[in-house]
């Protein structure tokens, strides 16, 4: 396995990720846990040092002992880790005027690590510190274009420090640099398979939930629920407790369609119906994250009701992926943009431990996972819904009629795309409505209706997103649906802002 030892940021996931691409195994830990005694625990076959956004500069930089150097294990530093390293063995960085985005670097001396690059590459750059003098038992692999040290390696050893980062898209040649570094110089083997990745989450669950206890997973017919559930009920077999409640804010059809997609992967889950009691305490709320809040504190009371009767419940399993974790700011450094309720934090009156066997993953892993544990290609493929359904795709208050009609909105946005075989194309598609009314006429009659908004858009873990540019005669086919199927909708319009510094819900 390889360690990616962990400065800050949200590069670290990134080169994890990227190695398991690669397809070994890797594992990300925070440096202040990384010690001698860490390493021996866990014997890595080879060690990437992450970017971060510390200066080590700073009297109290994150750092990790010199140990590092003797272990005999190939160390790759990246960006802060390059400079870490640099200092380490006696080199000196420097503040400069720094370098971002693509940067040309030069490759003047040969080595393992640059196979199969030119002698000039792009590459992606971040960073103002810089190493400015390396001592006499290095040598210096690359320089950029602003005569910075773009690379280099400790003379008798297998360690390299790289200014750029390989893990990032822009870095063409990025994924063929960790390639080098991990089977030519490392010398890991591709082994990891989507059998071992289930093999190690089953065997964590196992490791955490003793023998007697049982697990609640609250699923929602989303591909992440449906993942978690099947990896719980490989671990603990019938002390999983899946539990399906429908808050009433689902799309039409959606929630038959679940029961029996769930049931055809063997999932049977209590099917609770509280779609009056969410609607009563959403009446009135205008407030988006106010309506997180309650429909976060309705689930766990519903979830509370089930532990009540059934002590040996002591563990709740959550989808929560990657992103998820960052979005919600629970990574420390990271800003708070939504409070995602799958991760916005139990009350602790519920008395639960919490399971997140995917919080390591990318929704494109998760989706992998699901096609290998036998999830039908529609549902590991559907795009991603809401905890909080139809309630974060409605400005403003939630009532019947707004629900009715992003419903409809909604279904008639997915038909549409499926027909033109644009749906797997795209991350997510959607209707929202709000409160503004446009005046219209229909069949001579002026009338005060509802503006609907589409949202189509590309991404690749919701962390950033691209409005899709669908064809126009597409977009009209939809227009035309929407407002000849629903009476009070007399306008549709297309969102055309990517994220940032739009975000992809309204809400
Ligand atoms: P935003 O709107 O923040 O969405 O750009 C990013 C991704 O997260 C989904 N999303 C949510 N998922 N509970 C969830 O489980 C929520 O409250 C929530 N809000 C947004 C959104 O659909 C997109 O995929």
């Amino acid at each position: 396995k390889v360690l990616v030892v962990d400065f800050g940021g949200q590069y670290a996931h990134l080169i994890a990720r990227r190695v398991r691409e690669l397809n070994v195994y890797s594992l990300v830990a925070n440096y202040s846990i990384v010690d001698e005694g860490f390493i021996d625990k866990i014997k890595p076959k080879a060690i990437i040092l992450s970017g971060g956004p510390s200066s080590i500069l700073c009297r109290k930089h994150p750092r990790i002992g010199d140990w590092i150097l003797d272990l005999n294990i190939p160390v790759l530093g990246i960006c802060y880790g390059h400079q870490l390293l640099a200092v380490m063995i006696g080199g000196r960085v420097e503040t400069g005027r720094g370098e971002y985005g693509r940067t040309m670097i030069k490759i003047i001396n040969k080595d393992p690590l640059f196979e199969g690059w030119s002698s000039e590459e792009y590459v992606w750059m971040s960073h103002r510190d810089y190493v400015a003098e390396l001592p006499s038992n290095t040598k210096i692999l690359a320089i950029s274009e602003n005569g910075y040290i773009a690379a280099f390696k400790i003379s008798d050893k297998k360690i390299y420090g790289v200014q750029f980062h390989p893990e990032v898209y822009h870095t063409r040649k990025g994924m063929l640099l960790l390639k080098n570094f991990l089977f030519n110089i490392a010398r890991v083997k591709p082994e990891w398979r989507m059998e071992n990745i289930v093999d190690n989450i089953v065997e964590n669950i196992r490791r955490k939930v003793k023998p007697y206890e049982k697990v609640l997973v609250a699923v929602s017919g989303g591909v992440d629920s449906t993942v978690t559930a099947l990896l719980v009920k490989k671990a603990v077999g019938k002390r999983l407790v899946p539990v399906f409640v429908n808050h009433g804010l689902m799309r039409e059809g959606e929630v038959e369609e679940v029961l029996e997609n769930l049931r055809s992967l063997g999932i049977n889950p209590i099917y609770i119906d509280a779609s009056n009691r969410f609607l009563e305490r959403l009446k009135g709320i205008r407030d988006c994250e106010e309506k997180r809040r309650i429909i976060g504190e309705e689930f766990a009371r519903i979830f509370s009701d089930i532990v009540r009767r059934d002590k040996d419940i002591k563990w709740l399993a959550q989808g929560t992926t990657y992103p998820d974790v960052i979005e919600s700011g629970s990574t420390p450094g990271s800003d708070r943009i939504k409070s995602h309720h799958n991760v916005a934090g139990l009350p602790d009156w519920l008395g639960l431990k919490v399971l997140e066997p995917l919080r390591e993953l990318y929704k494109d892993e998760v989706r992998r996972l699901a096609l290998h544990l036998g999830v039908p290609k529609d549902v590991a493929y559907r795009h991603p819904f809401p905890g909080p359904g139809l309630a974060v795709r409605i400005i403003g208050e939630v009532n019947e009629e707004k629900l009715r009609i992003v419903r409809r909105a909604s279904r008639i946005v997915e038909d549409v795309l499926k027909k033109h075989n644009l749906y797997d194309r795209v991350w997510q598609a959607f209707a929202v409505v709000g409160d503004d009314k446009w005046v219209g006429v229909k069949g001579d009659k002026r009338q005060h209706g509802y503006i609907v908004i589409v949202r189509v858009v590309e991404s690749v873990d919701g962390m950033t997103a691209d409005w899709v540019r669908i064809p126009y005669e597409v977009l009209d086919e939809i227009s035309k649906r929407i407002t000849s199927e629903i009476s009070e909708v007399v306008m549709v319009t297309y969102a055309i802002t990517t994220k940032p510094p739009s975000t992809i819900e309204p809400c």
